[in-house]
């Protein structure tokens, strides 16, 4: 078993609160077993370009609290390329790094699948607000961007019920709907669009706000995952069929910001500290992920297959019978 001496640490995808965390950990966990940290800065284009700073304790002082990433990110075109990702893996071998951990998304462990064909040893860190990587339970970020998108729709609530309108919330979430979930169940929404159970049917939401509108109720609450029907459309369908004034909030991107919570601090402390335990004790191209709350690590070739990360059907019937 080679013996690791020195590993890059970098961010890819949108940023999520607790990479910072991991950061950290990964920085502090690696000192302790002697090894040194590179920072790669941008994602992957750091990797091709070679941007780089070194990481040592003091440069990862007091950072669990920060929102984004120290280390900056992108979304890589260029490490789509056969050739861009073999720059990459020469600087990595030139600078004589043994191993890359890689805190991101989908796309993040897309791009590692195809590095680690460059005889690159690249261990994965699940982190997007999304929670949209098939094989673990939670990815960095979402508990923090559930919590903003709750308390941003419970202001807008306190307008819509001041005018008696109807609120259509978009939140973010890609092709997944946790963060409609979690959040329109959290606020009590009168209806909740997920690209999981969505079927194009219109009219169960605006009977749901003509039954409430019925039974006496004038402001209602509709949140919408992004991607899954165009919200503004929506609140026009809700106006014509209803007649109740309607409108939309898009949330964008102060879902992906703020302070970290106490949760995304903790798992990205965890998933930093395991992913440098495992690269110490000799695996090679891991991802790192949470089964039944316990860490576990995956082949990051198999962890595409493994689905651990499906939306449960109960809290989605739910938050149907208990919505306001
Ligand atoms: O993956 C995180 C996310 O915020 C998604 O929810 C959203 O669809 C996407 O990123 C937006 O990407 P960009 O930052 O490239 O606009």
């Amino acid at each position: 078993m080679d013996i690791m001496k020195k590993i890059a640490v970098l961010t890819s995808g949108g940023d999520a609160p607790g990479m910072n965390s991991a950061i950290r950990a990964v920085v502090y966990s690696a000192y302790q077993f002697g090894i040194e940290v590179v920072g790669i800065l941008r994602g992957y284009e750091g990797l091709i370009d070679w941007e780089t700073k070194p990481l040592g304790l003091d440069e990862v002082r007091n950072i669990n609290n920060q929102g984004g990433t120290i280390l900056y990110t992108s979304r890589s075109d260029r490490f789509l390329q056969p050739e861009y990702r073999k720059q990459a893996a020469d600087n990595l071998k030139k600078n004589e790094i043994d191993a890359v951990i890689a805190i991101g998304g989908d796309g993040t462990l897309r791009g590692a699948i195809e590095f680690q064909k460059e005889e690159i040893n690249i261990v994965c860190i699940p982190g997007t607000i999304d929670r949209d990587v098939a094989c673990t339970e939670y990815t960095l970020g979402f508990d923090t961007a559930a919590n903003t998108a709750t308390d941003a729709i419970d202001k807008i609530r306190d307008s819509s019920v001041s005018h008696g309108r109807c609120s259509v919330v978009e939140v973010m979430g890609r092709k997944r709907g946790y963060i409609a979930l979690w959040a329109g169940m959290a606020t009590a929404a009168d209806a909740i669009i997920l690209p999981e159970k969505w079927e194009g049917d219109y009219d169960s939401v605006t009977e749901a706000i003509k039954k409430r509108h019925a039974d006496g109720r004038d402001s209602y609450l509709v949140v919408v995952a992004e991607g899954v029907t165009d919200a503004p459309e929506l609140a026009d369908r809700i106006r014509e069929r209803t007649g109740i004034e309607s409108r939309v909030s898009v949330l964008g991107y102060i879902q992906r910001g703020g302070s970290p919570s106490a949760k995304d601090r903790m798992y990205g402390s965890l998933m930093g500290a395991y992913a440098v335990e495992i690269l110490n004790n000799g695996k090679q191209n891991r991802i790192v992920a949470i089964k039944n709350d316990i860490l576990i690590d995956y082949d990051i070739a198999k962890a595409p297959e493994i689905k651990n990360n499906q939306l449960d059907s109960f809290q989605y019937e739910l938050s149907l019978k208990l919505s306001d």
